[in-house]
């Protein structure tokens, strides 16, 4: 086998502002792409082999992982014993920052560079493979992590019976803060766990799920409009409903309470929950960020523009 030149791929990871959980089940959410995520470097290489890396610092790649890459390769009729690949992610894994699918969309476009893909074949097979690597991960995706890390400012997003509707929104730039508060369960069990809550409560759960969706409709115009202080409100309400699913925990709850003190316009968990970040809309109130940093890690994003962690 001959070396061939190494090609590179982008995913972005991904902030949902409202609507995680009852998107799954057809409601509306709000997410806005990270301008970083994961850079995926693939070469063929007769000395096969994988690395996944956080900010460079090796990680270690579990069997899920390896399941979820062997079915992305597959869809571009590839397999990792023929193939040199290094993945290197600058945003947290497994905190519900989107790094499956960063990583996987990262991978897709590399694959899809190493096979020569004209355009429209290959957005067509990083979307399927794509899919096939966060089905691993998330058991029942609705699809907005892997929207998101394709790489867009704020959307919002929502699943049809067959097909997807993606609107993206124009926001202003503002601020905000992700602490990540506690390591959080895999995504697809906190999914699960809903799903086995609405088998027992379906009248309540729909009840919910709609009110998260309208939060999200009238959290997507007020983002629109620069109206923090009522994006912030939505969220607090959103924080409320995601409780009431069981996604949130006693630390998420405290992280919240906290940013809110120190001035934050409003808090709640984003991504799956069970553990992982808050997001608190924080605009100029710089002490969200201290308060924050009791809790675990602070990163601290204008969006849509630019980010920085610390
Ligand atoms: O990938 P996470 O952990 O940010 O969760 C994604 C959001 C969920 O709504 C919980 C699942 C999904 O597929 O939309």
């Amino acid at each position: 086998m001959t070396e061939t030149v190494e090609v590179t791929g982008r995913g972005y990871g991904k902030l949902i502002v409202f609507g995680e959980h009852a998107v799954v089940y057809g409601r509306p959410a709000v997410a806005c792409s990270l301008s970083s995520g994961a850079v995926a470097r693939l070469s063929f290489s007769d000395d096969p082999g994988w690395t996944v890396s956080h900010r460079s610092r090796p990680l270690s790649v579990d069997d899920r992982a390896k399941k979820a890459v062997s079915e992305l390769l597959a869809v571009f009729d590839l397999r990792s014993d023929e193939l040199r690949i290094h993945v290197d992610l600058s945003i947290p894994v497994g905190a519900g920052l989107g790094s499956s699918a960063a990583m996987a969309t990262a991978l897709a476009r590399g694959a899809a560079e190493l096979r020569n893909l004209d355009i429209s074949s290959a957005r067509k097979l990083v979307d399927r493979a794509v899919e096939a690597s966060e089905a691993v991960f998330h058991g029942k995706p609705s699809g907005i992590d892997q929207r998101a890390a394709s790489g867009q400012g704020f959307f919002s997003f929502r699943r049809g019976d067959d097909a997807l509707h993606i609107e993206p929104l124009e926001v202003p730039d503002f601020r905000w803060v992700v602490a990540r508060v506690a390591p959080s369960p895999p995504t697809s069990e906190m999914v699960a766990s809903v799903a086995a809550m609405r088998e027992e409560k379906r009248e309540s759960l729909t009840s919910v799920f709609d009110d998260i969706g309208s939060i999200a409709e009238r959290g997507a115009a007020a983002l629109r409009q620069g109206r923090w202080s009522r994006v912030g409100e939505l969220m607090n309400r959103n924080q409320v409903l995601l409780a009431s699913l069981g996604v949130s925990s006693p630390a998420l709850d405290r992280a919240c309470e906290a940013a809110r003190q120190a001035g934050a316009l409003g808090a709640k968990l984003t991504g799956a929950g069970g553990g992982g970040c808050i997001l608190a809309a924080a605009g100029n109130e710089h002490g969200v960020d201290e308060v924050l940093c009791e809790f675990g890690d602070v990163y601290s994003f204008v969006l849509p523009t630019a980010e920085h962690g610390h």
